[in-house]
């Protein structure tokens, strides 16, 4: 269900704006809006929808308008065409009043620069969204304390910021917004400025605390692994217009430009792509118990091995050789469950690059299981080299990112 729609939105900035939308909407582009009449075209008709509970990640190089995109959420900056919906109101049309309290309820924002009062304790920090509304200290401080633990500083509640390294600031940005129990938590490159590392355990705490809250979180990023990492599905705007939603795999597989194709060209696809996106039907499931009646199947439909599954249950891989075998011993009583061999197994959110050494190594199409021990498919090494090739490059004069940083 869709919690955010973006409609239209056009944002020039410059002291006419609404003369200069009458240029745009003839066709001037961004470069000679600025030249010609000092405008600047900051967003140009975008649309998009943001479902509620997903990370969805704004991308774009430095100036490709995510800042000023994100800021219409909250309504920091107004459109100068366009509307934005949330929750089935449109909240440009809000009075004061209202919009005070949608932004106390709705949204709250996390920014790269931490945002910090620097004389505030991490406790009084955490809490602040919280006094504001006029919550009781007592109150407010368990509160505060829960998120405060949530992110990892049980113990440095009563510290200043100045007394916490970059990804600890960050992290008493996180649980601040966190706190205010906002339904949309607004980051706009709130991950830039930390260190690989800290960076890359920031990701993986926000991935874990949304799975746990189930919060709608628009995440800012000029960096595409972080996108891929972290979004369920991933905007990609370049000079305030944008030029493809999808998901990860949507982006890597199928970029809708050459700009998107650009910039996904050196992306490591074993290492965002997951089974899900390769895996096939398999060819021939066995269900059949006896034997007998399961090797004429298998003949019958010709299939020279099958997937055993038992009600809901995988059971195991069985080749026609291996029921003949079965059946050819004296005194046999065997079934197909004693046949089913017990080969390795995927997971349908296993990365390509952990999936890869067992398939590769496997005879046939390895089954990919859920975590009830279902079947749900198959995968085979020629399915994944499919994806894992990158396309051919192709001549011409296609545009390249300048700049990745
Ligand atoms: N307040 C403003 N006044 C004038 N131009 C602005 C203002 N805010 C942003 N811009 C321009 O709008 C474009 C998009 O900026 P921004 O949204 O900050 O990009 P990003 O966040 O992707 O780096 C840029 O060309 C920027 O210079
Ligand atoms: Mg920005």
């Amino acid at each position: 269900m869709a919690l955010i729609e973006v409609e239209h939105i056009t944002k020039i900035f410059g002291p006419d704006p609404k003369s200069a939308l009458a240029l745009v909407k003839q066709g001037m582009g961004k470069d000679e809006l600025l030249a010609e009449t000092g405008h600047t075209l900051g967003l140009h008709d975008v649309s998009l929808s943001i479902k509620k509970g997903e990370i969805f990640v704004i991308m774009g190089l430095s100036g490709s308008g995510k800042s000023t995109l994100i800021r219409h959420f909250n309504r920091l900056i107004d459109p100068t065409d366009g509307h934005i919906v949330v929750d089935g109101t449109d909240i440009i049309g809000l009075n004061m009043h209202d919009l005070g309290e949608f932004r106390r309820r709705r949204m709250s924002m996390v920014f790269q620069r931490f945002g910090l009062m620097p004389h505030r304790t991490v406790m009084e920090n955490v809490g602040y969204g919280l006094e504001v509304r006029g919550m009781k200290r007592r109150e407010r401080d368990e509160h505060a304390q829960r998120w405060i633990d949530a992110v990892g500083l049980s113990g440095f509640e009563h510290q200043y910021p100045s007394q916490l390294s970059g990804g600890m600031q960050q992290r008493v940005g996180l649980a601040r917004a966190l706190a205010t129990d906002a339904e949309v938590l607004l980051m706009d490159e709130a991950f830039s400025a930390l260190d690989p590392l800290i960076r890359s355990q920031m990701q993986d705490q926000l991935i874990s605390l949304q799975a746990e809250l189930n919060k709608t979180i628009v995440f800012i990023t000029h960096d595409l692994d972080e996108a891929l990492r972290i979004g369920d599905r991933i905007a990609i705007l370049k000079d305030g217009r944008l030029s493809q939603v999808g998901t990860p795999p949507e982006i890597l597989l199928q970029p809708a430009d050459d700009y998107v194709r650009a910039f996904v060209r050196d992306v490591n696809r074993a290492r965002v792509l997951t089974v899900d996106v390769i895996m096939n039907a398999p060819q021939y499931r066995i269900t059949e118990e006896n034997l007998e009646r399961a090797l004429s199947d298998m003949r019958r439909r010709g299939a020279e091995y099958g997937y055993a599954v038992e009600g809901d249950a995988y059971r195991g891989f069985v080749t026609q050789d291996a029921v003949q075998a079965a059946l050819d011993e004296p005194n046999g009583t065997k079934t197909i469950w004693d046949v089913a061999e017990d080969l390795p197994v995927l997971k349908e959110d296993d990365r390509l690059e952990v999936a890869l050494p067992t398939t590769l190594a496997a005879e046939y199409p390895v089954a990919v299981v859920d975590n009830e021990g279902r079947l749900r498919g198959v995968v085979s090494s020629d399915g994944m080299s499919d994806v894992l090739t990158p396309p051919e490059e192709e001549d011409g004069d296609e545009e390249k990112p300048v700049e990745r940083a």
